[in-house]
């Protein structure tokens, strides 16, 4: 199966603070990774030095074969066509309604103009997430789940081949963060995506993992599937299942 992401050693600190202090990660085409982990322990760190957002200080980190800190400037806007990034904030423009939300990538990352076009993907990315009705409404309008189901819909949107999720399902009550998880995994099935999912909600980890890791001062400490490790022999490692 093809290696979609390939981290190595990858270090990263911030002045005197080390943050990331030798991350290996190895995430193949059309999986679904998760990442667990206590706050501020560098999550959103790695999902940012795997988008190009953040450059790290040592190590390797390739994205669909390349070395994203070798990249130029127009190859890195070239590569980060292919990732979607749900941020941990769902970062929806206010004063645009949920339609031209969705066109504002289409027209800006993609340079799409053909409008017949630009109003069928809308309409088709609103039905995959639920929201087809939303279509005319603002932001401000809209439901916590209805905002995340949005967000989610303009990440999609590009149709990216790498999705990156910043705690898709945090501030969710339990039945719309189970709602919202199985989106995930129908979204994996339908696009073939590849995703990294950083999430605190154990059973979106449940629901969506193929694989989970936990990170832990800076490195990967466990690794295995979501049951592997919510039964591990660990006290430590099973304590981030509770
Ligand atoms: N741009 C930055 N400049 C300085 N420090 C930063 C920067 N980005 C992150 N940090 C620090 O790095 C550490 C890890 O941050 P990160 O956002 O990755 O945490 P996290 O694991 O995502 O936590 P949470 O679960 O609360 O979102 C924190 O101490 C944070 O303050
Ligand atoms: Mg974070």
């Amino acid at each position: 199966m093809e290696v979609v992401i390939e981290i190595k050693n990858l270090k990263k600190s911030f002045g005197d603070i080390g943050i990331l202090k030798g991350i290996n990660l190895t995430v193949k085409k059309g999986e679904n990774v998760v990442i667990l982990g206590k706050s501020g322990s560098g999550k959103s760190v790695t999902i940012k030095c795997i988008a190009g957002l953040l450059t790290q200080d040592e190590g390797s980190l390739k994205v669909f074969g390349e070395e994203i800190k070798d990249l130029k400037e127009d190859e890195l806007k070239a590569l980060r066509c292919r990732i979607g990034f749900l941020f941990q904030s769902a970062a929806l423009y206010d004063s645009m309604t949920v339609r031209d939300n969705l066109i504002f990538p289409l027209k800006r990352v993609l340079k799409i103009k053909d409008n017949a076009l630009i109003e069928s993907r809308c309409i088709e990315v609103l039905e995959a997430v639920g929201l087809a009705d939303a279509i005319d409404k603002m932001p401000s309008d809209l439901s916590g789940g209805m905002r995340k189901r949005m967000g989610l819909a303009r990440t999609l949107i590009v149709k990216p081949e790498i999705i990156l999720y910043d705690e898709p399902t945090t501030g969710l009550d339990t039945i719309t963060s189970k709602e919202i998880s199985n989106l995930m995994l129908q979204i994996q099935k339908k696009y073939q995506a590849t995703s990294v999912i950083i999430t605190h909600d154990i059973p979106c980890s449940s629901i969506t993992a193929d694989r989970v890791l936990i990170i832990d001062d800076g490195v990967f400490i466990a690794e295995g599937t979501h049951e592997e490790l919510e039964n591990s022999q660990d006290d430590y490692i099973r304590s981030f299942f509770k």
